[in-house]
């Protein structure tokens, strides 16, 4: 079994905790000789800023270009949320996703059917509910120059660039398109061409690149006010969903919920070469420490790490199982429990474990 070298990011808040039942789930997958994992740590984020500095600092960036891929928890503090823009935790993980060049962000929202109560969602608008986002990570307003700040005190100016080039859309519409050959063949383009020069580019190259290679594919264009209200509308309308950085950040929050919790949905960050598996909420400050997150949108990264980036999707099915077990048995955690009952971070993480033992 070839063996795969991984780098943890556990970063601040929340991301420890879950972190901790990420690797639970790794040393069974090890014991169960499924997989040959070793794995080193580093820091990012604020927990990376108090220790060097730097919320990206050398030593993490070297050892992220050593490893095979990594797992991220979440960064971000109340501690350093008023630094300068290049000392927040948030800068930590654009760093790293610039650096590593991860242009792709897919991230899957899927239902498991035990918990359609929990989504605030009617449930008949959410059977078989299965759409994958397609966010572009490194480009748009979140990297645009010029960016800063200008005007004299008592009107302050703050100003940043959206753009997005003919080659940056390009390479993010083939992934979505490659996708969507694998699934229903339908791709919604979001954007704001009614109004953004950013945009028209944007629409032009997706319009481009499906007239030229992929005429298989049904494409329709979208502006993002109105596919923030049809996903919430008539989500099931949607399969892959194409878009830019920032709309792409906004969308995938609100389709969350569609799911029942933010604490269900993990994410894959890749280039050609690297990925990045974390999962799509944050470090969540507020319950911080209290062992109530809930930790399976980072076993489900997990899952996607071994689908994406070490091409075993036996085991990222195994994985993706044993939580829809977990959660029909009646695991519940704080976010997604319909009652004052819930098990903690740690329980759900041990009850996952102990699936995944029975169905191997
Ligand atoms: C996400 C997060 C990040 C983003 C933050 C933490 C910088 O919200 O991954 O969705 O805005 O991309
Ligand atoms: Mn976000």
């Amino acid at each position: 079994m070839s063996k795969t070298n991984i780098l943890l990011l556990p970063g601040d808040g929340v991301g420890p905790e879950i972190m901790q039942e990420a690797t639970k789930v790794i040393n069974l997958l090890n014991d169960l000789e499924l997989c040959d994992i070793t794995y080193n740590s580093a820091d990012i984020g604020g927990i990376a800023i108090d220790n060097h500095g730097n919320p990206f600092p050398e030593e993490t960036a070297k050892k992220c270009l050593e490893s095979d891929c990594i797992l991220l928890g979440a960064v971000g503090t109340k501690k350093h949320e008023n630094n300068e823009n290049n000392l927040k935790p948030e800068s930590g993980l654009l760093a790293l996703r610039k650096s590593l060049d991860l242009y792709i962000n897919v991230r899957p929202i899927f239902l498991f059917n035990s918990l359609i109560d929990s989504s605030s969602l009617k449930p008949e608008l959410l059977k078989n509910l299965d759409i994958v986002i397609i966010r572009e990570l490194v480009g748009d307003v979140y990297f645009g120059e010029p960016r800063g700040f200008k005007g004299e005190s008592g009107n302050k100016i703050g100003y940043n660039t959206m753009s997005y080039s003919t080659n940056e859309v390009k390479r993010i519409a083939e992934y979505a398109f490659d996708l969507a050959s694998k699934r229903s063949s339908k791709v919604t383009s979001v954007d704001k061409a009614n109004v953004l020069e950013a945009s028209q580019v944007w629409r032009e190259t997706v319009e481009k690149i499906k007239s030229t290679n992929y005429t298989d594919i049904e494409l329709s264009h979208m502006y993002v006010d109105n596919a923030a209200m049809q996903l919430v509308k008539d989500p099931n309308q949607f399969d892959v969903i194409l878009t830019g950085n920032i709309f792409g950040d906004i969308l995938s929050d609100e389709a969350s919920m569609l799911t029942g919790s933010i604490g269900m949905l993990p994410s894959a960050s890749l280039s050609s070469s690297s990925g990045v598996y974390e999962p799509i909420h944050g470090s969540a400050p507020d319950i911080a420490g209290k062992g109530i997150v809930n930790p399976i949108a980072m076993i489900l990264s997990v899952a996607m790490m071994f689908e994406y980036s070490l091409n075993n999707q036996n085991v990222s099915s195994i994985i993706k199982e044993s939580i829809n077990s977990v959660l029909n048995s009646g695991y519940r955690t704080k976010d997604i429990s319909l009652s004052s009952e819930y098990v903690d971070t740690s329980k759900m993480g041990d009850a996952i474990v102990q699936e995944i033992k029975n169905n191997v």
